[in-house]
């Protein structure tokens, strides 16, 4: 995992990465889950990509989807360099637009959705990953405290964050609730929720 940072870094993109004890915990959710189908949302060099795909039972599938194509081409490399290729494929495009078109091509639902891309649009993440789910589905999203300034009302990531926190909060078919972590790169923390009926 230490050569995943490694080829992310020398190809310039940001240090946004989950922190190592929480790419387990991520791995660790899928084996909890017995996760045949993961959704990443947000791929940036494939590092907890990669930590999902360990996480899930034979013959299942990691799908991650990703804005940036820079990122996807380093992401597939290090997918592939970590010997798990055949089981991620990863998607390049507005996220918002490829959660359409999986729901309109009815895929198979997803068993673990992983929300960490753009902060403005969680919402409609939010929603997308209930479509696209069934009952008992896990949704983990991430930086839901933003290193303390999760009420900050200038940040504007913060309010995206927020207003994401909110949706799952008011969404009937989600029962959640965030904690808080700490690690190498200080202070955030993941919302849990899981779909109902
Ligand atoms: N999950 C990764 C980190 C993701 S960082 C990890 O822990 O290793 C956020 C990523 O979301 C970036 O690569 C960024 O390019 C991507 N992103 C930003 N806006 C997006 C959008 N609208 N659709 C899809 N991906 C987007
Ligand atoms: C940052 C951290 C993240 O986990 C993320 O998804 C985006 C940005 C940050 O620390 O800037
Ligand atoms: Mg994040």
């Amino acid at each position: 995992m230490r050569g995943v940072i490694e080829r992310a870094d020398a190809a310039g993109l940001p240090r946004i990465e989950v922190m190592p004890n929480h790419g387990k915990f991520l791995q660790l959710l899928a084996q909890l889950k017995g996760a045949r189908r993961v959704l990443e949302i947000g791929t940036l060099g494939g590092y907890s990509t990669i930590w999902l795909a360990r996480g899930i039972e034979a013959g299942g599938k990691v799908v991650s989807l990703e804005l940036d194509p820079r990122h996807a081409e380093v992401a597939r490399e290090s997918i592939a360099a970590a010997g798990v290729a055949n089981r991620v494929e990863v998607c390049v495009g507005p996220a918002s637009e490829l959660l359409a078109e999986l729901t309109e091509s009815g895929v198979e639902p997803f068993d673990l959705v992983f929300i960490d891309a753009d902060k403005e649009n969680i919402g409609v993440y939010v929603d997308a990953a209930v479509t696209l789910a069934r009952p008992g589905t896990v949704i983990v999203l991430d930086n839901a405290v933003w290193h303390g300034a999760i009420l900050d009302p200038q940040d504007d990531a913060a309010r995206g964050v927020r207003s994401g926190l909110e949706a799952i909060g008011a969404h009937p078919r989600l029962q959640a609730t965030a904690l808080q972590t700490v690690g190498s790169k200080g202070w955030d923390g993941f919302a849990l929720a899981v779909v109902t009926e």
